[in-house]
Protein backbone atom coordinates (compact mmCIF):
# COMPACT_ATOMS: atom_id res chain seq x y z
CA UNK A 1 0.00 0.00 0.00
CA UNK A 2 0.88 3.50 -0.63
CA UNK A 3 3.35 5.17 2.34
CA UNK A 4 2.99 9.05 2.36
CA UNK A 5 5.29 10.98 4.54
CA UNK A 6 3.84 14.87 5.58
CA UNK A 7 6.56 16.49 7.73
CA UNK A 8 4.54 19.38 9.25
CA UNK A 9 7.03 21.25 11.24
CA UNK A 10 10.36 20.40 12.83
CA UNK A 11 9.70 17.47 15.01
CA UNK A 12 6.17 17.04 13.74
CA UNK A 13 5.81 13.76 11.08
CA UNK A 14 2.51 12.11 10.17
CA UNK A 15 2.62 8.38 7.90
CA UNK A 16 -0.06 7.06 5.68
CA UNK A 17 0.60 3.34 6.18
CA UNK A 18 0.33 0.43 8.27
CA UNK A 19 1.89 1.03 11.86
CA UNK A 20 3.06 -2.70 12.00
CA UNK A 21 5.05 -1.72 9.00
CA UNK A 22 6.05 1.86 10.10
CA UNK A 23 6.61 1.23 13.73
CA UNK A 24 10.31 -0.11 13.52
CA UNK A 25 11.23 2.21 11.20
CA UNK A 26 10.77 5.20 13.17
CA UNK A 27 13.43 5.23 15.81
CA UNK A 28 13.16 5.72 19.75
CA UNK A 29 10.34 7.77 20.75
CA UNK A 30 9.76 9.03 24.75
CA UNK A 31 6.42 7.88 24.20
CA UNK A 32 3.66 6.13 22.43
CA UNK A 33 0.14 7.84 23.32
CA UNK A 34 -2.30 5.66 21.63
CA UNK A 35 -5.93 4.54 21.01
CA UNK A 36 -5.98 1.14 19.26
CA UNK A 37 -8.75 -0.34 17.42
CA UNK A 38 -10.59 -2.22 20.62
CA UNK A 39 -12.27 -4.84 18.08
CA UNK A 40 -16.36 -3.85 18.85
CA UNK A 41 -17.08 -2.55 15.55
CA UNK A 42 -17.41 0.63 16.60
CA UNK A 43 -16.09 2.47 12.58
CA UNK A 44 -19.75 2.25 11.05
CA UNK A 45 -22.61 4.06 13.08
CA UNK A 46 -25.74 5.41 12.58
CA UNK A 47 -26.67 9.40 12.75
CA UNK A 48 -28.23 9.47 16.47
CA UNK A 49 -30.06 13.71 16.61
CA UNK A 50 -29.06 15.43 20.21
CA UNK A 51 -28.88 19.31 21.02
CA UNK A 52 -25.34 20.15 19.17
CA UNK A 53 -26.60 18.26 15.84
CA UNK A 54 -26.16 14.55 17.14
CA UNK A 55 -23.83 12.21 16.07
CA UNK A 56 -22.80 12.01 12.59
CA UNK A 57 -23.03 8.44 10.50
CA UNK A 58 -19.93 7.25 8.89
CA UNK A 59 -18.98 4.53 6.53
CA UNK A 60 -18.11 1.32 7.75
CA UNK A 61 -15.04 0.84 7.02
CA UNK A 62 -13.84 -2.42 9.02
CA UNK A 63 -10.92 -1.66 11.07
CA UNK A 64 -12.33 -2.37 14.28
CA UNK A 65 -13.70 -6.10 14.08
CA UNK A 66 -10.80 -7.49 15.79
CA UNK A 67 -8.02 -6.07 18.28
CA UNK A 68 -4.50 -5.97 17.26
CA UNK A 69 -2.32 -8.56 17.74
CA UNK A 70 -0.35 -8.89 21.04
CA UNK A 71 2.82 -8.49 18.46
CA UNK A 72 1.73 -4.79 17.82
CA UNK A 73 1.53 -4.01 21.80
CA UNK A 74 5.22 -5.59 22.17
CA UNK A 75 6.43 -3.27 19.34
CA UNK A 76 4.91 -0.36 21.59
CA UNK A 77 6.63 -1.05 24.29
CA UNK A 78 10.12 -1.81 22.05
CA UNK A 79 10.10 1.40 20.67
CA UNK A 80 9.31 4.25 23.58
CA UNK A 81 10.27 4.74 26.83
CA UNK A 82 6.38 5.20 28.48
CA UNK A 83 2.98 4.48 27.06
CA UNK A 84 -0.35 5.45 27.47
CA UNK A 85 -2.98 3.29 25.82
CA UNK A 86 -6.53 3.68 25.73
CA UNK A 87 -9.13 0.70 25.77
CA UNK A 88 -6.68 -0.87 28.19
CA UNK A 89 -9.64 -3.10 29.28
CA UNK A 90 -9.87 -4.61 25.79
CA UNK A 91 -5.53 -5.28 25.84
CA UNK A 92 -4.93 -5.99 29.26
CA UNK A 93 -3.98 -9.67 28.76
CA UNK A 94 -1.04 -8.26 26.29
CA UNK A 95 0.44 -5.79 28.48
CA UNK A 96 1.99 -5.76 32.14
CA UNK A 97 -0.21 -5.06 35.55
CA UNK A 98 -0.32 -1.08 36.37
CA UNK A 99 -0.29 1.17 38.92
CA UNK A 100 -1.77 4.13 37.08
CA UNK A 101 -5.21 3.54 34.78
CA UNK A 102 -6.84 6.16 33.74
CA UNK A 103 -10.49 6.91 33.80
CA UNK A 104 -12.03 9.10 31.46
CA UNK A 105 -15.23 10.17 32.90
CA UNK A 106 -17.94 11.24 30.16
CA UNK A 107 -19.92 13.03 32.81
CA UNK A 108 -23.15 11.51 32.03
CA UNK A 109 -25.35 8.37 33.58
CA UNK A 110 -26.44 7.36 29.85
CA UNK A 111 -27.34 4.41 27.97
CA UNK A 112 -24.05 4.52 26.89
CA UNK A 113 -20.41 3.47 28.79
CA UNK A 114 -19.86 5.77 31.61
CA UNK A 115 -16.61 6.45 30.64
CA UNK A 116 -13.00 4.84 29.14
CA UNK A 117 -10.12 3.20 30.31
CA UNK A 118 -6.67 4.03 29.58
CA UNK A 119 -3.54 1.86 30.82
CA UNK A 120 -0.59 3.52 31.04
CA UNK A 121 3.22 2.53 32.50
CA UNK A 122 3.29 4.59 35.28
CA UNK A 123 3.93 3.00 38.67
CA UNK A 124 1.57 5.95 40.06
CA UNK A 125 -1.74 6.40 41.46
CA UNK A 126 -4.92 5.88 39.18
CA UNK A 127 -6.12 9.22 38.35
CA UNK A 128 -9.76 10.26 36.75
CA UNK A 129 -10.72 13.04 34.48
CA UNK A 130 -14.31 14.17 34.11
CA UNK A 131 -15.13 15.68 30.66
CA UNK A 132 -18.80 15.52 29.39
CA UNK A 133 -18.63 13.41 26.44
CA UNK A 134 -20.49 16.72 25.11
CA UNK A 135 -17.41 18.12 24.52
CA UNK A 136 -16.74 15.99 21.32
CA UNK A 137 -19.56 17.27 19.86
CA UNK A 138 -18.99 20.77 20.53
CA UNK A 139 -15.24 20.46 18.65
CA UNK A 140 -16.77 18.53 15.73
CA UNK A 141 -16.14 15.10 15.52
CA UNK A 142 -14.75 13.74 12.50
CA UNK A 143 -13.87 10.07 13.20
CA UNK A 144 -16.04 7.57 14.52
CA UNK A 145 -14.47 7.54 17.59
CA UNK A 146 -12.59 10.68 17.95
CA UNK A 147 -11.49 11.53 21.89
CA UNK A 148 -11.53 15.20 22.68
CA UNK A 149 -8.62 16.89 22.90
CA UNK A 150 -8.58 18.13 26.51
CA UNK A 151 -8.96 14.23 26.98
CA UNK A 152 -5.44 13.23 24.95
CA UNK A 153 -3.62 16.98 26.90
CA UNK A 154 -4.71 15.00 29.95
CA UNK A 155 -3.30 11.83 29.06
CA UNK A 156 -0.13 13.01 28.29
CA UNK A 157 -0.01 15.07 31.23
CA UNK A 158 -0.17 11.52 33.37
CA UNK A 159 2.89 10.04 31.77
CA UNK A 160 5.11 13.16 32.24
CA UNK A 161 4.58 15.05 29.26
CA UNK A 162 7.39 13.58 27.58
CA UNK A 163 8.92 15.53 25.01
CA UNK A 164 8.44 12.86 21.25
CA UNK A 165 5.06 11.36 21.39
CA UNK A 166 4.25 8.23 18.78
CA UNK A 167 0.72 7.81 17.96
CA UNK A 168 0.49 4.57 15.84
CA UNK A 169 -3.63 4.74 15.75
CA UNK A 170 -3.78 8.03 14.78
CA UNK A 171 -7.26 8.39 13.53
CA UNK A 172 -7.91 11.57 13.06
CA UNK A 173 -4.92 12.76 15.22
CA UNK A 174 -6.26 14.04 18.00
CA UNK A 175 -3.00 12.76 20.07
CA UNK A 176 -1.20 15.13 17.55
CA UNK A 177 -3.35 18.20 18.12
CA UNK A 178 -2.63 17.74 21.93
CA UNK A 179 1.14 17.61 21.14
CA UNK A 180 0.98 20.53 19.20
CA UNK A 181 -0.83 22.77 21.20
CA UNK A 182 1.21 21.48 23.96
CA UNK A 183 4.85 22.49 21.71
CA UNK A 184 5.91 18.93 21.74
CA UNK A 185 7.31 16.63 19.36
CA UNK A 186 4.81 13.87 17.08
CA UNK A 187 4.95 11.22 14.98
CA UNK A 188 1.76 9.56 13.70
CA UNK A 189 0.56 6.93 11.83
CA UNK A 190 -2.81 5.97 9.83
CA UNK A 191 -3.98 3.36 8.02
CA UNK A 192 -6.91 4.98 5.89
CA UNK A 193 -6.51 8.17 4.09
CA UNK A 194 -9.75 9.97 4.16
CA UNK A 195 -8.62 10.21 8.42
CA UNK A 196 -4.88 10.68 7.50
CA UNK A 197 -5.66 13.88 5.81
CA UNK A 198 -8.14 14.92 8.32
CA UNK A 199 -5.27 14.74 10.92
CA UNK A 200 -2.70 16.40 8.87
CA UNK A 201 -5.50 19.10 8.75
CA UNK A 202 -6.24 19.27 12.20
CA UNK A 203 -2.30 18.94 13.27
CA UNK A 204 -1.36 21.95 10.92
CA UNK A 205 -4.59 24.07 12.07
CA UNK A 206 -3.10 22.99 15.82
CA UNK A 207 0.46 24.21 15.14
CA UNK A 208 -0.61 27.49 13.89
CA UNK A 209 -2.35 27.95 17.54
CA UNK A 210 -0.33 26.20 20.20
CA UNK A 211 -1.87 27.26 23.52
CA UNK A 212 -0.33 30.16 25.48
CA UNK A 213 1.15 29.75 28.67
CA UNK A 214 2.79 26.26 28.00
CA UNK A 215 6.64 26.28 28.68
CA UNK A 216 7.73 24.97 25.90
CA UNK A 217 10.65 21.72 25.64
CA UNK A 218 13.63 22.70 23.70
CA UNK A 219 13.80 21.15 20.33
CA UNK A 220 13.06 17.33 20.13
CA UNK A 221 15.96 15.14 20.28
CA UNK A 222 15.22 11.63 18.43
CA UNK A 223 17.57 8.91 19.36
CA UNK A 224 17.85 6.57 16.05
CA UNK A 225 17.31 2.56 16.99
CA UNK A 226 19.24 0.37 15.23
CA UNK A 227 16.97 -1.98 13.14
C1 LIG B 1 -9.77 4.05 17.65
S1 LIG B 1 -9.27 4.85 16.18
C2 LIG B 1 -8.31 6.23 16.76
C3 LIG B 1 -9.15 7.47 16.91
C4 LIG B 1 -8.35 8.65 17.43
N1 LIG B 1 -8.08 8.51 18.84
C5 LIG B 1 -9.02 9.97 17.16
O1 LIG B 1 -9.23 10.77 18.11
O2 LIG B 1 -9.37 10.23 16.00
C6 LIG B 1 -8.06 3.75 15.57
C7 LIG B 1 -7.50 4.11 14.20
O3 LIG B 1 -6.48 3.15 13.88
C8 LIG B 1 -6.45 2.99 12.47
N2 LIG B 1 -5.75 1.72 12.20
C9 LIG B 1 -6.25 0.46 12.31
N3 LIG B 1 -5.29 -0.43 12.02
C10 LIG B 1 -4.17 0.26 11.73
C11 LIG B 1 -2.83 -0.10 11.37
N4 LIG B 1 -2.48 -1.39 11.25
N5 LIG B 1 -1.93 0.88 11.16
C12 LIG B 1 -2.27 2.19 11.29
N6 LIG B 1 -3.53 2.60 11.62
C13 LIG B 1 -4.45 1.65 11.85
C14 LIG B 1 -7.90 3.04 12.06
O4 LIG B 1 -8.05 3.40 10.70
C15 LIG B 1 -8.48 4.08 13.03
O5 LIG B 1 -8.55 5.34 12.43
Amino acid sequence: MTHRVEHLAEGVTLHLGDCREILPTIGKVDAVVTDPPYGIGKDGQAKSSGKHGGRKAYDFIGWDGVRPAEKIFQQILGVSDRQCIWGGNYFADFLPPSMRWLVWDKGQRINQSDGELAWTSEQAALRIFTLNRVALLMEGAQHPTQKPVEVMKWSIQQIGCPRIICDPFMGSGTTGVAAAKMGLGFIGIELHEPYFDIACRRIADALSRPDLFVERPSAPVQEALAI
